[in-house]
């Protein structure tokens, strides 16, 4: 059984309270037995039967529960770095999207890769990601467009989580946007997603949770309604990218049918923000996004002022947020969306475990959740986020495992 002794101040991030509760011991230790916490608590209550178990000095550090990043579009083929210019040169990402590239683009450059080639990429990703003390990542499907290219995708993800040491967690996205060949049979494309899809996906239990894009140039509240009864009646969850560039209801959507999370909501409406307090809908922030688009960022304050659990997480995709830098987007989140440190922490932890159901076994350091930890070099979550710094992630243990980080 090992153990993490000598910690200066160890962030528990329960669930119990308010968004900036993170139920911080000072002079900690945690012990776990193979990939499961069996004891947390102040160090000078170590019971003497962990005396002789191996033992890690965390050098009076900060410990957090390994970061959750709810919120990725993972696997992806090539990259968009020329849209990113053009952004700057003062094209919107709308006007992009029209001209066929953003999403599409990368739906081009998806297809064309094999599955091998997608899954060295992804994981090389995931690799990078835990560098930053990420443990847990949520992949979305949603650049193949096709049954077959959406199953390639996922097929991608049940590898990584076969063969990788991260928690993966699968969404089908396959209502990302309309694919090229279904631009003049919009409806067509939809009787795709919901009957032949939808019920492959579920077949072969391939994803948790369906997700769709909520937005005027890409699905209605009324197609995204349909689509995501259809996925909650097959097995899978549903979640929504919603009111990101315009509003147009798809937060009261989520609350409507009890998502587990709504993301962006850049442009939500105060009846939104409401109507997810009432519903319990997570909502996710991700200011990465903002930044890349260069539209306003979600006061994140305001959710968090009406009740709503706000998660925080990267985004990363090739078009709008090309990094997977959690700390980062954390660090946006606080400055931008007006969230503190604490607050910002236990939106990458708990409220995003709960984004994406899996806050019975992992988001904080308590027994009986997985032993994912992250050593990091500052004295409290103030210092983290304030001096932000790059190499401040000294060690990562992933189900018990030290990374080789
Ligand atoms: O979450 N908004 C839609 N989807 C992604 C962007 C995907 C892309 O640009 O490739 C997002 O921002
Ligand atoms: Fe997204």
């Amino acid at each position: 059984m090992p153990k993490l002794i000598n910690i200066g101040y160890l962030a528990t991030c329960r669930d119990e309270g308010k968004q900036h509760d993170i139920h911080p011991i000072h002079d900690a230790a945690v012990v776990w037995k193979e990939s499961e916490i069996v004891w947390v608590g102040k160090q000078k209550e170590l019971p003497a039967e962990y005396d002789d178990e191996q033992s890690y000095d965390a050098g009076k550090g900060m410990v957090i529960p390994g970061l959750i990043d709810c919120h990725t579009h993972l696997a992806f083929g090539g990259w968009r770095p020329d849209e990113f210019e053009m952004r700057l040169k003062g094209k919107s990402y709308l006007d992009i999207g029209k001209a066929g590239g953003g999403i599409l683009s990368t739906v081009r450059d998806t297809r064309k890769a094999n599955a091998e080639e997608l899954y060295e990429k992804a994981a090389g990703f995931l690799g990078e990601m835990a560098k930053l003390g990420v443990t847990a990542v949520e992949c979305k499907s949603g650049y193949g467009l096709s049954v077959e290219e959406e199953l390639k995708i996922l097929g991608v993800y049940k590898r990584l989580s076969e063969e990788q040491p991260m928690h993966i967690v699968s969404t089908f996205l396959g209502a990302h946007t309309f694919p090229a060949e279904y631009k003049d049979d919009t409806q067509g494309y939809i009787d795709l997603v919901i009957n032949e899809m939808i019920p492959a996906v579920a077949e072969l239990g391939l994803a948790e949770f369906c997700d769709i894009f909520v937005e005027d140039s890409a699905f209605s509240v009324d197609e995204a309604r349909r689509i995501l009864v259809t996925a909650q009646a097959a097995g899978m969850a549903p979640k929504l990218h919603a009111d990101q560039l315009t509003s147009c209801g798809g937060a009261e959507l989520a609350a409507d049918l009890e998502a587990a999370s709504a993301d962006h909501l850049e442009k939500i409406s105060d009846k939104g923000i409401l109507a997810m307090a009432q519903a319990g809908v997570v909502g996710v922030t991700l200011p990465l996004a903002s930044l890349y688009t260069q539209e306003p960022p979600l006061d994140c304050r305001k959710l968090v002022d009406a009740g709503v659990e706000v998660a925080v997480a990267t985004d990363f995709n090739p078009g709008s947020s090309p990094t997977y830098d959690l700390p980062l987007a954390m660090m946006l989140a606080c400055n931008q969306g007006r969230l503190t440190p604490s607050e910002a922490l236990k939106g990458a932890t708990i409220y995003a475990a709960k984004a994406i159901h899996r806050q019975r076994d992992i988001g904080s350091i308590e027994p009986g959740k997985s032993a994912d930890l992250a050593l990091i070099d500052a004295p409290d979550p103030n210092f983290w986020m304030y001096h932000f710094r790059r190499d401040v992630c000294r060690e990562v243990f992933l189900k018990g495992e030290k990374l080789d980080i």
